[in-house]
This record gives C-alpha cells, sequence and structure tokens, in this order.
C-alpha cells in the first residue's frame, strides 16, 4: 500500500544494504547535525540538469558521467581530484567532437563514499567481521574497531564533499590549464594504438575545431568551459545521509535532495516496494537507476511508473549494465517495453559492471575491449530500435592505476600487482579512459555518418 512521501517515510519500508550502527542515538545525534549544515548544490543547477537531460533523451547531447567507483577520504586532496576533472574535460571535448553535439558533464564525485556489498561479512582466516561499505560508513582496515560503522563518517563525508566541490567549481572557474598545449592533453599512449594514425587525425581535428571556435567567439576555450557547467552525482545508497540533505527551498514546490544534482539507485537497492525507491520517488531531482540483467520488462515499467509518474523528460536516466556478452538478449526488450508504453526516460550505457571479472590469483579487473564491446552494442541496439543512448557511465580516474586490462599499452593480469588502488571495483586509467573516449567519438561520428 501506498504511503504518503516525507523524507523519513523510506524508514517504514524494507531496506536493503541496511547499516547496523552499534549506536541508534549517536546516529540520529549525527543526523540532525547534518540537516543543520549548509546544502552543497542548489535547486536551480538541478532544475537546469534536467533540462540538459531531457535534450540528451531527444537526441540533442550527449552525457559523459565518470569517476571512482568509490572516493575515498584519503584521496580528497588537489592532484587527484584536479586529474578526475581534467580528464572528464578531455573526453567530453573528444565526444563532442564525435558526436558534434555538446556534452553534459557529471561527475562521480562529491558524494560517492558508500558502496553496496554482496556480503555484510568479510572473512580472513578465522576471522570474521563486518564488510567495508565505504568510507561514509566504517573503514577499510581488516580490525573490529575499523569495521565498526561510526555514525560521524556522515560528517565527515559531507565535509568531504563540500571541499572536493568547492576545489572542483574554483578549477572549473579558473585554474584549468591550456587546451591548445599539446603537452595538455598527455597522448604518449596513441602511438602504442594500432589505430594510431586514426586517433592523431582526430585529436588534429579536436584542436582545428578549438582554434576554429576560439576566433570566432573572441575568448579562449578554458574561458568558455568555465561557464560550462559540471555536475556531480552519487549513488543514493546511504538513506540517512540522503534524507538529511533533502530540504525544501524558497519559491520552489516539493523536495530536493540538495547534496547532488544527480543521485542514482544502484541495482541491488532499485526493488520497487523497498526503501530505496520509496525515498527518491518524493524527491525533485533528476534521478537515475541502474538496470542489470535480472530486471524484467514489468519490473522497469513499475519502476517508471513510480519513480516519473508524471512521464517528466529528463527525470529518470536508466543506467543499463548487463555485460558485453548479455546485452544483445537483454536490452531489446526493455527498450521495446519503455517506447510501446511511452515511457519517457535518458538511456544511458554503463559498460563497467556487467564486465567484472576475478582473474586466478583472486584480482578483480575488467577487460578494455568487453567494456568497449558493450558500449557499441549498445549503440547499435538503441539505434535499431529508433531509440536514443543518451549518455555513458564510466568508472574511471586520471591517474596512472594498473585496474583494469587492455588498452593501448595492453596491460595484462602481471601488470595489476603494480598500482592496484581501488578498495571496490577496478577504473579505467588515464589512458584508458582516454582511449575508450576516442573510439567512443568514432563509432558515434559513424553512427552520425550513417544516419545522414
Ligand atoms: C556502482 O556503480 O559502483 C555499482 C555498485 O553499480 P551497480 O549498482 O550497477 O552494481
Ligand atoms: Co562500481
Amino acid at each position: 500500500m501506498s504511503i504518503a512521501w516525507s523524507p523519513e517515510s523510506w524508514q517504514h519500508k524494507p531496506l536493503s544494504q541496511r547499516v547496523d550502527y552499534p549506536d541508534g542515538e549517536a546516529l540520529r545525534r549525527a543526523v540532525d547535525s547534518l540537516s543543520q549544515l549548509p546544502p552543497l548544490v542548489t535547486s536551480g543547477e538541478i532544475e537546469k540538469l534536467k533540462l540538459l537531460l531531457a535534450d540528451a533523451a531527444a537526441g540533442e547531447r550527449f552525457v559523459l558521467q565518470g569517476g571512482d567507483c568509490n572516493e575515498s577520504f584519503a584521496d580528497c586532496s588537489a592532484d587527484p581530484i584536479t586529474a578526475k576533472l581534467k580528464i572528464l574535460l578531455k573526453m567530453s571535448l573528444i565526444l563532442a567532437f564525435g558526436a558534434q553535439q555538446p556534452v553534459v558533464r557529471i561527475g562521480r564525485l562529491a558524494g560517492q563514499y558508500s558502496k553496496p556489498r554482496s556480503s555484510d561479512v568479510e572473512t580472513r582466516g578465522e576471522t570474521t567481521l563486518p564488510v567495508y561499505r565505504g568510507d561514509l560508513v566504517n573503514r577499510p582496515g581488516f580490525t573490529a574497531d575499523e569495521r565498526r560503522p561510526d555514525p560521524q563518517l556522515l560528517l565527515r563525508g559531507y565535509e568531504r564533499a563540500a571541499l572536493t566541490l568547492n576545489f572542483v567549481r574554483a578549477l572549473i572557474q579558473g585554474g584549468l590549464a591550456d587546451f591548445r598545449h599539446p603537452e595538455f592533453w598527455e597522448l604518449g599512449f596513441v602511438d602504442l594504438s594500432r589505430q594510431s594514425a586514426e586517433f592523431r587525425e582526430m585529436m588534429r581535428g579536436i584542436a582545428e575545431s578549438v582554434r576554429f571556435v576560439e576566433t570566432i567567439a573572441g575568448r579562449s576555450l578554458a574561458e568558455w568551459l568555465s561557464r560550462g557547467e559540471f555536475y556531480v552525482s552519487h549513488e543514493g545508497l546511504h538513506l540517512w545521509y540522503e534524507q538529511a540533505h533533502t530540504r525544501q527551498v524558497p519559491r520552489r514546490t516539493g523536495w530536493y535532495n540538495l547534496s547532488t544534482h544527480l543521485p542514482w539507485i544502484g541495482e541491488r537497492t532499485r526493488s520497487v516496494d523497498g526503501a530505496h525507491v520509496e525515498y527518491f520517488r518524493g524527491i525533485a531531482n533528476p534521478i537515475g537507476v541502474k538496470v542489470g540483467c535480472g530486471c524484467t520488462p514489468e519490473e522497469l515499467l513499475a519502476l517508471c511508473d513510480t519513480l516519473n509518474p508524471d512521464n517528466q523528460p529528463g527525470r529518470l536516466m536508466l543506467i543499463h549494465r548487463f555485460g558485453a556478452a548479455r546485452i544483445p538478449a537483454a536490452l531489446p526488450r526493455l527498450v521495446e517495453a519503455v517506447l510501446r508504453k511511452g515511457r519517457r526516460v535518458v538511456w544511458c550505457c554503463d559498460p563497467m559492471h556487467g564486465n567484472t571479472l576475478t582473474t586466478a590469483s583472486g584480482v578483480k579487473t575488467r577487460d578494455f575491449d568487453a567494456i568497449l564491446r558493450e558500449l557499441e552494442t549498445a549503440i547499435d541496439i538503441h539505434q535499431a530500435l529508433g531509440s536514443v543512448l543518451a549518455g555513458v557511465h564510466f568508472e574511471m580516474t586520471g591517474e596512472n592505476v594498473t585496474e583494469c586490462i587492455g588498452g593501448a599499452r595492453g596491460l595484462t593480469e602481471a601488470d595489476l600487482t603494480r598500482n592496484y588502488r581501488s578498495d571496490v571495483d577496478p577504473r579505467l586509467n588515464y589512458e584508458q579512459a582516454m582511449e575508450m573516449a576516442l573510439l567512443l567519438a568514432r563509432k558515434l561520428s559513424r553512427g552520425r555518418a550513417a544516419a545522414r
């Protein structure tokens, strides 16, 4: 039965990925303190993003969403944040060039601090402890103290999110390096690729376009980008954190989650009757839902009805993540159901989460070629059905980690031990993410050429 919505009404629904805090009173105090603190984003920005997403669903813009699987408090420092922002901006220019469309940039950052886990506990040898659920909840070290959920971390997470967003906004407004200098692009890996001549040609095309735009606009691209928007998103997993940031604002109706522009519901928490869907249905933000192989067309339509009853364009992003082998069978029936019922959704492809594998030595990785294959298949399926793939969702970093295999440098399983830094899922590194953007841009530009 449907209950009246409030920022707390999710507490009456079954909650998956529940965190068991040993001290409930301390949790309530932390949530109360959090709800007194200023918001991180504004409702005006949120409404603007909704309009941009509506354009993307209509095939007029392309969405690039990306960042760490799991932001860590330790990485809340200048270099990793700058590297993440720079690579997202570079990829967005490459994709804009390929798609011949403006790109909506959304970082997976400033709040991506809590993770769904497949088990509540982790066992090493004789010892079993609560699993690490992200820095918002507990700590990664394997001791009882570090694994105990600590409500103070909700406040620490909010502070890290605020520091991150403050620095991102400052960088965009004035601190970015010059896009005209070839060193800025750091393209050493291109020569290692089989497509190096083609990539060089694309980069030349981009450099020329940048010069052209700067000439007619009479100002530098960096200056122009500083006016361009940059949005943030995270999985809205920890509902106490999300509730504390849910506010009403003057001169607008409804409730906004002001911790981020675009929160999303994960694959493990998207049950129509569950607490997460209950919370998300009542906020006015654009929202995402991850959709994997277990999702039937009926279930997807029920999610559309509950989360977007007015069929508002730009409100509901469906982020599908099946894996390269399963997308050909899994995606068409969902797209067809959505088309048949005339549901307005913003389709995006997450080519990461269906392509995770564990090596013989127990390391989680992903293969560059499988990621690319899922993306290309997604584009083809949407196009064949008369639907629109509005964007992509990556787990990536601007740094030189070795977590995914493949790419121009041909990283192998043996390389994974060199610089594997993720506590959770493996990310594309700088070179792999740039190469992926080039290959995706190539695919998008071929699609445009074929449609002409
Ligand atoms: C994630 O995006 O990190 C994640 C856990 O994804 P999913 O919910 O699709 O498994
Ligand atoms: Co992940």
